[in-house]
């Protein structure tokens, strides 16, 4: 028998909802993005997301089920995202979540934001067997953890300072390339030469799994303010040398932590794992050290509600007690 579940994401800036067969076949993500709506302030505007969630959860929820071709009675769980995030975001999709699986008479289970980013591995054709190395760059967080066959996760490395995410989109800020900066950053760096300027990669010679990526940050800014004159002729190859530094860090630690772990599956999920010079540079490190990389596609590292249905799978599989109805969000992870 299939096993059909909703999962529901409202942690930032996207409202999405989706259906997941199995915890393995996606058959609807829809995702609001809110990009429009803070673009004009350079990020995200906390209370300005909480009510435009408000205004697309129904719509959005409505539309994944008719793409699905699902009717509300043939869920077998309701999953959303519990926590990390903006408090006043999570509590619309996780309220709406709650209710929607209390009048149903479903099951229903808070998702942790980082965990669905994993999860979005095994709606891939070939997820990696678990033990595994996962690295997970977003807005938020940029941590390496070690995933147990129980999807238990143990934190191996983190950012000490800046998310990688975080230092793409303030970097973008600095460039003019506006909110959110990612993807401004790649198509600019698409243009340019890295190595033309040379920019710090931290913490790579100490041997630990953390990361800082504040350094890098100021380096560049501190190159555009020294040498103003030069931006409009060397702005792409500053956007090449910073993606380089940020892909090349996260691609030595994270080889580095699966060989100390004895892994030979190693995977790169969130976000920034949409950047394709990460992907590449990620993935060339890991072959040569004879590793097995897995990245789900675009679409799946950003933000999405398949990934959260997922994981919520995995928690009705293994017999995970439903999430409480008084049961509130969090905003902050110490695993
Ligand atoms: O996982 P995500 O969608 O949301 C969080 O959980 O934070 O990650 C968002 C982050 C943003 O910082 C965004 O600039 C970054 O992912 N991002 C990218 C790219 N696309 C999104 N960073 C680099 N290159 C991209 N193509
Ligand atoms: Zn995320």
């Amino acid at each position: 028998m299939t096993t059909l579940i909703l999962g529901i994401e409202s942690s930032c800036d996207e409202t999405a909802a989706a259906v997941v067969a199995d915890g393995r076949r996606v058959l609807s993500s829809v995702v609001a993005s809110q990009v429009d709506l803070h673009h004009p302030f350079g990020g995200v505007v906390p209370e300005l997301a909480a009510r435009r969630h408000i205004e697309t959860i129904n719509p959005v929820v409505d539309e994944a089920l008719a793409r699905a071709g699902v009717a509300p009675a043939d869920l077998d769980a309701v999953a959303a995202t519990q926590g990390p995030g903006l408090v006043g975001a999570l509590l619309v999709g996780f309220c709406f979540a709650k209710a929607y699986a209390f009048g149903l008479g479903k099951p229903f289970f808070g998702v942790n934001h980082l965990e669905a980013h994993v999860h979005a591995l095994f709606l891939c054709p070939e997820p990696p067997p678990p033990p595994f190395v996962a690295l997970l760059v977003s807005g938020g967080h940029t941590s390496l953890f070690l995933v147990s066959e129980t999807m238990a996760f143990r934190l191996l490395g983190r950012t000490r300072d800046d998310a990688a995410g975080e230092a793409f989109d303030k970097v973008a800020k600095m460039m003019g390339l506006g909110y959110p900066g990612g993807a401004a950053i790649e198509a600019l760096a698409s243009r340019g030469v890295p190595g033309r300027i040379r920019f710090p990669r931290a913490l790579l010679e100490n041997g630990g799994l953390d990361f800082s990526f504040s350094g890098l940050k100021s380096a560049v800014s501190r190159y555009l303010q020294t040498k103003p004159e030069a931006f409009e002729t060397q702005k792409a190859d500053i956007a090449a040398e910073f993606q380089d530094a940020v892909a090349e860090v996260l691609a030595l630690k994270a080889v580095r932590a699966a060989r100390q772990c004895d892994c030979r599956h190693l995977a790169l999920v969130g976000g920034v794992a949409a950047n394709g010079r990460v992907r590449e540079c990620l993935t060339a490190h890991a072959e040569a050290a004879g590793l097995v990389v897995h990245v789900p596609p675009p679409s799946l590292c950003g933000d999405n509600a398949a990934m959260v249905a997922a994981a919520g799978t995995w928690l009705l599989k293994v017999g995970a007690p439903p999430c409480a109805l008084d049961a509130d969000v969090f905003s902050r992870f110490t695993p």
